[in-house]
């Protein structure tokens, strides 16, 4: 049915690409209760597949633990939704560490069935190296790289990378729109990215809740519901190999 609505295009299938609802991997969900509850909500709010990106650090595990981990995880989830007409697509979010490109198993950590590879740049200032780097992962090992929430990174000199950035896609958290001092940055990185996209990057019930629906309300108020629309279908894009391999 998801494949359906997807080929067709016009028809409205939301997407939330950047979630910690695993239970008891990362600093999300804490329990299978937990998970279940931000489900039901986003269930409630019509959202049709939702990516389980739990944090991968390079420097705290290796690939095939951090696979493992996210097995288990979704193990002790997947019994209880069957209940759920959303689909659950597993990946990653994983922070930039130097020789990232050098990773023989990067591809792992992509949303499966897809080559979405969603990255955390660094908190700290980027250098030339650094974006070299991931320019290198999109346009030379044939990536497709999303930068995850850049408005919580471009802060100070690192506004100055943004430029180069553009070109690639990136995802905007919904909290960033809601609150009056980063709506404005949001916002711009929304309209000058090739590719804007939106996600929850909800981690729990309380101070990271499921708001995917209060961000889209924003980017429809602010940019228009065609651009609301043009976001969808890049949101769908981005996971269609999935769902043409299933
Ligand atoms: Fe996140």
């Amino acid at each position: 049915m998801l494949f359906t609505k997807i080929r067709l295009g016009a028809i409205k299938t939301i997407i939330d690409l950047h979630t910690h609802i695993l239970p008891q991997i990362d600093d999300g969900s804490d329990g299978v209760d937990t998970s279940l509850k931000i489900l039901q909500t986003m269930a409630q709010h019509n959202v049709d597949v939702v990516c389980a990106t739990p944090h991968f650090y390079r420097e705290r595990m290796n690939v095939e633990t951090f696979l493992a981990r996210r097995a288990a995880a979704w193990q002790k989830l997947q019994p209880a939704m069957e209940s759920f007409s959303i689909s659950i697509l597993l990946g990653a979010e994983v922070a930039y560490y130097s020789g990232i490109s050098e990773e023989k198993e990067l591809h792992s950590l992509c949303v499966e069935g897809t080559n979405t590879l969603l990255l955390e740049m660094p908190y700290s200032d980027w250098n030339s190296f650094q974006i070299d780097e991931v320019m290198s992962l999109a346009w030379d090992s044939g990536f497709d790289v999303v930068l995850v929430h850049p408005e919580r990174l471009t802060v100070g000199s690192n506004k100055r990378w943004l430029d180069r950035l553009y070109s690639l896609p990136m995802q905007v958290n919904a909290g960033a729109l809601q609150h009056w001092r980063t709506r404005k940055s949001a916002l711009e990185i929304l309209e000058n990215t090739a590719k804007p996209l939106l996600g929850s990057d909800c981690h729990n019930m309380k101070s990271r809740a499921p708001n995917l629906w209060e961000g889209r309300k924003v980017v429809e108020r602010k940019l228009g519901k065609q651009f609301l629309l043009d976001m969808d279908e890049n949101a769908q894009m981005m996971l269609l190999s999935h769902f043409v391999s299933v």
